[in-house]
């Protein structure tokens, strides 16, 4: 057992998730309508780019796979209406990577508590999506974690469970930056416009 493992994880990723969480409140802030929406969208995108290393790494550790479950709650959130963004997808990765993935996304339930709090202040939009990662998130990240202390993985291993997690922390990073570009370009078009 490596009790230390999750934290060496989460140390040597909480750059990146800083960066997500800072580009996410500046570009795709969950409390105003139009935030909202992109915080889905790229969550939907990342969701689909990292479908297959998420229900592995959750599988290594014993946890049914919801990939599924959790891109048709952010379908139903959005509308159906989620923009159709060409992703990379992630296949044929090893364990490792996978769980690193998993780490990511199964501990972005760990801010959803925060987000949902700042969409309630403000109601705007459904939430199954948030709702879905707080329902489950009492049972399964302790275990998702006892599962990453535990399993049988040398230091290489351990390197790629880091390179997997910020695997998923760049792609968000992206993501929002190129929606809020596709949003502002969008913008400016039709500022233009107005003002001709
Ligand atoms: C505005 C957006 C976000 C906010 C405000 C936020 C906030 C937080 C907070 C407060 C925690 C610590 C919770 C606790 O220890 O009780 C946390 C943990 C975490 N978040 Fe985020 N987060 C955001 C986005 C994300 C995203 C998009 C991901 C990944 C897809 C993510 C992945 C994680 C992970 C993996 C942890 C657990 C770290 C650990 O304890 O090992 N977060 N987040």
């Amino acid at each position: 057992m490596h009790p230390g493992r999750r934290a060496v994880v989460r140390s040597a990723t909480a750059d990146l998730h800083a960066r997500a969480e800072s580009e996410i409140s500046s570009y795709a802030p969950p409390n105003t309508p139009e935030g909202y929406v992109q915080f889905l969208t790229v969550m939907h995108s990342v969701l689909t780019a990292f479908a297959e290393p998420l229900d592995r790494g959750a599988d290594v550790v014993g946890l049914p796979g919801r990939s599924d479950d959790l891109r048709s709650a952010l379908r139903s959130d959005l509308g159906g209406n989620q923009a159709v963004e060409p992703v990379e997808i992630h296949r044929l990765t090893n364990d490792a990577f996978a769980l690193g993935v998993a780490y990511a996304l199964e501990g972005s339930a760990m801010g959803a508590k925060q987000i949902r709090a700042q969409v309630a202040a403000h109601y705007v939009g459904p939430t199954r999506y948030l709702d879905l990662l707080l329902a489950d998130r009492a049972q399964r990240w302790p275990k998702f974690v006892a599962g990453l202390d535990h399993s049988s993985l040398d230091h290489l291993d351990v390197v790629q469970v880091v390179t997997g997690a910020n695997a998923v922390f760049n792609h968000i990073v992206a993501s929002t930056t190129r929606s809020a570009t596709a949003t502002s370009a969008v913008t400016t078009n039709h500022q233009s416009r107005i003002s001709l």
